[in-house]
Formats: C-alpha cells, sequence, structure tokens
C-alpha cells in the first residue's frame, strides 16, 4: 500500500488521488465504528517532532500510534538539543539513528517538513503534522471524514463555506484540495480581503466573497478558521470586535444556512470572536466529532504508510 503514496511519506494531499483519499477515508472510518488494529505497528518507533505548539494534532497522533501498538517518543523542542543550537536536521537524523520509523513532524516554516522528508531513509515514514500556511493532510481528512458521516459520501451537490484568515491557513489550502479531489459541489470563501490569499491560485474555483451573510445563504457546510491574532500586529485587521462583527459566526447568522448544516472549526477556537459559544457548543457544531475522527484518521494513515501492507 505505502507504494501508492508518493515518496513514502503523508506531506499534502494536493499529490493524492480521490481513490487514495477515499482509502485513507474507509480505513478511518473503520476506525471510528471502533474497528482494533493493537498489532498494526508492533515494534515500530514512531515520534512526534513538533517544533510548534499543538494540542490536538500531536495527542491524537501519540494515541493513533499506541492504539496501533506502536511505541511512542515525544520530542520536547522546549527541552531539547535544538535550544543548543542543533538544526532541525540533525535532530531528525539523530533520533532516525535510533531506529524510529515514524516521524510525524510539524513545523512553522513552510517546506519544512518536505524537507527533513528528503533525509529519511528508506522505509521511514514521515508525516506532516502543518507545516507554515501550506498544508495540513491530517487535518483535511478528518475534516472530510468528518463531512461524509454528516452528509454522505456524494459531495456533487454539497455547497461548502470556508470563513476567516484563508491567507495563513494551511487547514483551508488541505481543505480546498481535499474539497476539489472529493467533487464538492460549490466551494466558498469568505474573508476580508485582507486574510485571503494573493493571486496564486490557492482560491481557483471558488466563490470569493467579502459578505458573510451572502456568503452563507443556504450552505451545508461552514467551516470556520481560527483568526490568527498575531496578525493583529501586521496592522491586517482593525480590531478583535469589528472582525467578529464582520466574520463572526452567531446563531443568527447561522440561519442564513440550510437547516441541516453543520458547522466546523479546526481548533483551537477563539470564542467570541470568529465563533459565539452559541454556535461552537450548539446542535449543528462538529467540532468535537472532528477530534475525534483525529484519532481514526491519524490511525489509518500510520497504518497504511508504516503497517504490514506498506512494506508489501
Ligand atoms: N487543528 C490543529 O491543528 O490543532 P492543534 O494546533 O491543537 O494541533
Amino acid at each position: 500500500m505505502i507504494s501508492s503514496f508518493p515518496d513514502r511519506h503523508l506531506l499534502d494531499l494536493a499529490r493524492l488521488s480521490a481513490a487514495q483519499i477515499d482509502a485513507l477515508l474507509r480505513r478511518a472510518q473503520r476506525y471510528a465504528d471502533g474497528a482494533q488494529a493493537p498489532s498494526a505497528l508492533a515494534g515500530i518507533a514512531v515520534c512526534t517532532l513538533f517544533f510548534e505548539p499543538s494540542t490536538r494534532t500531536r495527542l491524537s497522533f501519540q494515541l493513533a500510534a499506541q492504539r496501533l501498538g506502536a511505541h511512542v517518543l515525544n520530542f520536547d523542542a522546549s527541552t531539547a538539543s535544538t535550544t543548543k543550537g542543533e538544526t532541525d536536521l540533525d535532530t531528525f537524523r539523530t533520533i532516525q539513528a535510533m531506529g524510529v520509523r515514524g516521524f510525524v513532524v510539524r513545523h512553522k516554516v513552510d517546506g519544512a517538513v518536505a524537507t527533513l522528508a528528503e533525509a529519511a531513509q528508506p522505509g521511514v515514514a514521515v508525516l506532516n503534522a502543518g507545516d507554515g500556511r501550506s498544508h495540513h493532510p491530517t487535518q483535511g481528512l478528518l475534516d472530510m471524514l468528518t463531512l461524509r458521516q454528516a452528509k454522505g459520501e456524494d459531495f456533487s451537490k454539497l455547497k461548502v463555506v470556508i470563513v476567516g484568515d484563508v491567507k495563513h491557513s494551511r487547514v483551508a489550502r488541505s481543505d480546498l484540495h481535499a474539497l476539489r479531489a472529493l467533487g464538492c459541489g460549490e466551494i466558498r470563501v469568505c474573508g476580508p480581503a485582507a486574510l485571503l490569499p494573493d493571486d496564486d491560485g490557492t482560491l481557483a474555483g471558488c466563490a470569493v466573497s467579502h459578505d458573510l451573510d451572502a456568503a452563507l445563504d443556504g450552505v451545508d457546510v461552514v467551516m470556520m478558521l481560527r483568526l490568527q491574532r498575531e496578525r493583529m500586529t501586521e496592522g491586517l485587521i482593525a480590531s478583535l470586535d469589528d472582525y467578529h462583527r464582520a466574520y463572526g459566526l452567531t446563531e443568527a447568522r447561522l440561519r442564513r444556512a440550510a437547516p441541516d448544516a453543520i458547522v466546523m472549526h479546526p481548533g483551537p477556537m477563539n470564542r467570541g470572536v470568529e465563533i459565539t459559544d452559541a454556535v461552537a457548543d450548539g446542535p449543528q457544531s462538529r467540532v468535537l466529532t472532528q477530534v475525534a475522527n483525529g484519532v481514526a484518521v491519524r490511525m489509518a494513515a500510520l497504518e497504511m504508510l508504516l503497517g504490514d501492507a506498506a512494506s508489501s
């Protein structure tokens, strides 16, 4: 099975076909349904190598690897020898020399995970847990699994809106790749002009709007993004209050969507900024379903890259 994954790694969804994404989602759904595979990674060591903070991605990868029987090592950048000047590449090679076969890597620099993957030895797999603003493939996959569970496998009639800071969002980019690959009927993107990507192809085929009320009309799925507060310092947003007034998802606004629309957010949420408590915790929210699906998707990805089938 590993031969069907580019470069034996999971670096981005743009390199995967619809069939490969579908295969991952089917396997993940089995784990979401409670399937067990306690020995799939028995004897294999997996390292979560995070150079950026994380709660759900790191912990769900750790849990996923443990459920598959792997030994799990957690690299803590705040106490590691990187604080003494060791390079990221030397860090990767050092851990690889210990016999670690799976690396789950997050990095703030675009392309940094792919660069480390180039140093991987045969049989070693690298899974991108988020790099810069570029890719977050397992987030894209867990979002698609959540969407399938709520709306079925045929996306051709679905209307999806992605709202907020798309420009700096690796989640949005991975979701866009996956939605296109799976044939989503209509993709809308909404946010202030300063927080939408430049004309770099990211939004190809999307209906772009700066008016959230209009963008919500009749949609089946609302994907909210985290407002990256650090952008405040760049002057891209006037104030959090202004942002909330224009782009915050409230119960009143949500009524513009289809009555059975679902609301997603990758977390962490800025409550009261991009989303109100009432929506985040309301009946249409799938935020915690996304978290739960993260474990299932990461089990599927680890198994497909490192399990028995991977070496056949
Ligand atoms: N969605 C996401 O990547 O969350 P973490 O930063 O907590 O991993």
